[in-house]
């Protein structure tokens, strides 16, 4: 079983005495809805540190549509079994409080270009949330390395930035984004799909596969535009497709041999939103 604690004090205490005694500690905060995505960075955490915390908490404070915090799965005990069965040592599942209590001071910053474009542009207020999150819990639980899916790769850049400028002491470890069979990047919101939308979404990563390999033959903007022309042929409801550059973000309108690039996607299914990304290295297996 791992140890569920909800108390920041309590966690710190138990976390305190097993740093006393050399151990180091890897953390993987998430929503919950706990899947092999997830279960993947607790297998990483397991591998780089010798105590692994999952923390589950529902942050109210990213989610800038209401009704997407009101239908977000919270199937607990299916949560801990997972857990149990991946040998993590701590769950922490804070009360709402210990994480916003009443006289918390949000931190805020800068995140510049970051947070200007696909998920900053069309999500507003949803990176405050998640950087006044991971500020807390990172404050709280201290940890030697925090583990990131690739999967949001653009939350990724952001608190490694986050990490810099509050000067945490944390490295940051990413994580490569774990798929089912037919392709469709696992995601807690899966579940929420009905049967059609499920079968429709893989049409995604084909998507993005595509696109990296045809690269070659388009600019950035024309294989932009081919693919999008593709996908409302397809009934997609896509909601963005970029290529940019991994380490700013920004849209590239060439591509570069030596620099890093992705191309990221969002579309609806009815109302559950799915993202994931590529990288236009992707050579297939
Ligand atoms: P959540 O969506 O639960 O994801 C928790 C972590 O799991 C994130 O780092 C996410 O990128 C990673 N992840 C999710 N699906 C994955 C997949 N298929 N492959 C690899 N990694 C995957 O992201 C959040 O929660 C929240 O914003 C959080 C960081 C916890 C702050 O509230």
């Amino acid at each position: 079983m791992p140890e569920i604690i909800k108390r920041n004090a309590e966690l710190k205490i138990r976390l305190d005495e097993l740093r006393k005694n050399g151990k180091s500690i890897g953390f993987v905060p998430t929503l919950g809805a706990l899947h092999m995505g997830h279960m993947s960075l607790i297998n990483k955490a397991l591998k780089w540190a010798d105590i692994v915390v999952c923390s589950i908490f529902v942050n109210p404070t990213q989610f800038n549509e209401e009704s997407d915090f009101d239908r977000y799965p919270r199937p607990i005990k299916e949560d801990i079994a997972l857990l149990k069965k991946n040998n993590c040592h701590f769950l922490f599942l804070p009360f709402l409080e210990e994480i916003y209590p009443k006289n918390h001071k949000k931190f805020s910053m800068n995140i510049g270009n970051l947070g200007d474009t696909m998920e900053g542009a069309n999500r507003p207020g949803h990176f405050e949330g998640v950087i006044e999150v991971v500020h807390r819990l990172l404050s709280i639980v201290e940890p030697d390395f925090a583990f990131f899916g690739e999967k949001d790769f653009q939350q990724l850049s952001i608190i490694r930035l986050l990490v810099q400028k509050a000067r945490f002491t944390t490295q940051i470890v990413p994580c490569e984004i774990i798929r089912e069979k037919d392709g469709l990047a696992m995601s807690s919101r899966n579940r929420l799909l009905t049967t059609s939308q499920r079968s429709h979404s893989p049409i995604l990563y084909k998507t993005l596969k595509k696109m990296a390999l045809n690269k070659q033959e388009l600019s950035p903007f024309a294989l932009k535009e081919h693919f999008l022309n593709y996908l409302k042929t397809n009934k997609v409801d896509v909601e963005y497709l970029e290529i940019a550059r991994e380490d700013n973000l920004e849209a590239i309108r060439k591509w570069y041999k030596t620099i890093p690039c992705r191309i990221f996607i969002v579309a609806r299914f009815g109302a559950i939103r799915l993202i994931d990304n590529i990288s236009v290295a992707y050579r297939p297996k």
